[in-house]
């Protein structure tokens, strides 16, 4: 009894993984570096198709030729153990697959490590959490072209499907599947932040109790906004406290993270790609936890004075506003894939990432499917603002975004996603920018020169000291 593949790690999502593999008929060694877990699993589970190991040799020597072992741990130091445990243990042609959330660059610097020993390594962006893992998840593989044929099959069968196409499709090279899954939860991060700042305009705004919100999500869940994000959050706000009201109103107003939302702004920082938005909801999460410098800031600084008016459609406004405010966050995310497969030579797919989107993933709506079109009318498309669909919504959402920003400034409701989102719209649209003044200041303190609007060439002024200082 050959195994087809082995799963390391059986933490939740690793055997939830494992499971989904054996449901699809694939031959499963289960193992984890504390027998006790596997063994755990393996009685919860009995399942025809998956078998425990309780060691490594046992384990790796269960695989068929070549072996495919899945790691499943933890991201950073333990990939790297683990890696160099197997390593004496392997043969030329294995596969080792990280399915974990980990740094692109440490992916490129595994995969160029195990090329010279003669194994195959890919880095695999797994998306959907706990449920996606165990009935279908986004899948995001980069490795060797050559080699993903040997892995090809078992990951789209575990994968998510929309119209019988799986939510899995080979992204490039060596890092880039954990690329995109990186950009992914950024986007993430900005989708949460957008929902979350709509959340406090319907509460504080629109003065709606949970239960209302909870019904507008819902209804905004059925039409063009619909997505797993919003039909989560609808959920969210219906769910009761067994100590009365609402589990909502009891959650602490102070969130985590663990990395990938800060890698991927700091990653566009270095490439110069504008992800405002994604950067403000790390920057929202990072506040959040300043709970002393909060109490202290309620006490001190001046509460507005703002006479809400509300119109009737308020609601409907926003939800224009979220849609618009949307679109930039995507265009935002998908303008880094656009620089990053320039700067590390991956022939990105942006309308199949689109496409692998669709389902199984935590940021998977209906949305994506517009995505994948834009790209399919014009791969080169700029930036996903330009597709005329985009575009289109822009324009007609626009003014209902001004109206929603101002009415949260005016009340001193915190909207840095919706905000960022409208000053990437007026940073593109606006006939003047500033950076003329930008430059003149540079020229002026550093001879950095400038360009002229009415000849060619660079210059510099001297000049002259008008006023004193
Ligand atoms: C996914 C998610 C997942 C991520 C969590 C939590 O696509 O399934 O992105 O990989 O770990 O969403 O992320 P934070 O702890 O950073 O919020």
């Amino acid at each position: 009894s050959q195994m087809d593949i082995g799963v390391i790690g059986m933490a939740v999502m690793g055997s939830n993984l494992a499971l989904n593999m054996a449901d699809h008929g694939f031959k499963v060694a289960a193992y984890n570096r504390t027998a006790e877990i596997t063994k755990t699993v393996i009685e919860k589970n009995t399942h025809e198709n998956m078998r425990g190991f309780y060691n490594l040799p046992e384990f790796l020597g269960s695989l068929q030729r070549p072996r495919k072992v899945m790691l499943m741990i933890k991201a950073g130091k333990p990939v790297d153990l683990l890696i160099e445990e197997l390593l004496p243990q392997l043969n030329n042609g294995d596969i080792i697959i990280d399915g974990g959330n980990s740094f692109f660059q440490d992916t490129i610097r595994r995969f160029n490590y195990l090329k010279e020993k003669g194994i195959n390594y890919f880095g695999v962006g797994i998306s959907g959490g706990e449920k996606g893992a165990r009935f279908g998840p986004s899948i995001m593989p980069g490795g060797s072209k050559e080699i993903y044929p040997h892995i090809q099959s078992i990951l789209e069968a575990i994968s998510a499907h929309v119209d019988n196409e799986p939510c899995c499709t080979y992204i490039g090279e060596n890092g880039a599947g954990h690329y995109v899954k990186m950009v992914h939860n950024g986007i993430e991060y900005a989708d949460m932040q957008l929902i979350s700042e709509t959340y406090l305009l319907l509460r504080h705004v629109g003065g709606y109790d949970n239960k209302k919100i909870a019904e507008i999500f819902n209804d905004w869940n059925q039409g063009e906004l619909h997505s797993y994000l919003i039909g989560i959050t609808a959920d969210i706000f219906a769910e009761d406290d067994t100590a009365g009201g609402q589990i909502i109103d009891k959650i602490v107003d102070s969130a985590g993270q663990k990395g990938t939302g800060r890698w991927t702004s700091i990653e566009a920082l270095k490439q110069g790609i504008d992800i405002s938005m994604i950067t403000a909801a790390c920057n929202t999460r990072v506040l959040s936890n300043l709970r002393a410098e909060r109490k202290l800031a309620q006490q001190q600084i001046d509460t507005p004075v703002y006479k809400k008016e509300l119109d009737n459609d308020f609601i409907e406004a926003v939800r224009k506003s979220l849609y618009a405010a949307k679109i930039i966050a995507y265009a935002q995310g998908f303008s880094l894939y656009r620089s990053a497969g320039k700067e590390y030579n991956w022939q990105l797919d942006y309308g199949k990432i689109a496409a692998i989107f669709r389902a199984g993933c935590i940021i998977q709506a209906e949305f994506l499917s517009k995505i994948t079109k834009a790209y399919s009318q014009n791969k080169n498309l700029e930036n996903l603002m330009f597709d005329k669909f985009f575009m289109e919504n822009i324009n007609n959402n626009q003014s209902d975004l001004r109206k929603i920003i101002c009415t949260a400034v005016n009340t001193g409701l915190p909207v840095p996603a919706f905000s960022n989102a409208l000053q990437y719209i007026d940073a593109h649209r606006s006939p003047q920018i500033g950076a003329n003044l930008i430059q003149a200041q540079r020229d002026y303190f550093g001879a950095h020169t400038f360009e002229r609007v009415d000849k060619g060439g660079v210059f510099h002024h001297e000049w002259s000291e008008h006023y004193k200082k």
